[in-house]
């Protein structure tokens, strides 16, 4: 089993204070759309607050790319705001990007998770705090113990 962490290519600074502050741990920089994983390499599989910069309509790849890494059993969580909109920013803290957001309904994603082949465990909606703009939504799901 790897315990490798996947993080942007977009920002290089986010590797290297990762790996400055855990210096024991392994981290990859890659796609999440295309993961350089064995098949069932992974036990567990957290998508905190990125799978909202995935296009809507590219899900059901990503779930499965998902499921692919994930070895039987193997548990799924996915942080995101809830929403119906797709946002884009040109700018970000003063300088000049192309990031588009894209809001997530609970109820989809677990909908396209099971479609992907997971067992839904959980789905769950908290309210937004301080300065957030939305609730927030977490699914957990699971790759059954009999998957290929
Ligand atoms: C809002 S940040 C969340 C960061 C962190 N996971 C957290 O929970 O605080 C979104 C993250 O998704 C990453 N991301 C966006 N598209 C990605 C992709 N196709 N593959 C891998 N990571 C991606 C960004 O680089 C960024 O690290």
């Amino acid at each position: 089993m790897s315990n490798a962490s996947f993080l942007s290519a977009t920002r290089d600074s986010y590797d290297a204070l990762a790996r400055r502050t855990y210096p024991d741990l392994r981290f990859e920089v890659g796609s999440m759309l295309t993961l350089d994983l064995a098949d069932a390499a992974l036990s567990g599989l957290l998508a905190s607050y990125s799978i909202i910069h995935i296009p809507w309509e590219r899900r059901p790849e990503l779930f499965a790319e998902f499921r692919r890494v994930l070895a039987p059993s193997g548990q799924l969580m996915l942080g995101f705001q809830i929403g119906d909109e797709r946002l884009h920013h040109t700018e970000a803290w003063g300088t000049p990007v192309c990031l588009d957001w894209y809001r997530q309904q609970p109820d989809e994603v677990a909908g396209l998770l099971s479609d992907a082949g997971f067992d839904v465990t959980a789905t769950i909606v908290r309210q937004p705090v301080s300065t957030e703009k939305t609730p927030h939504g977490y699914v957990l799901a699971r790759k059954p113990a009999a998957a290929p």
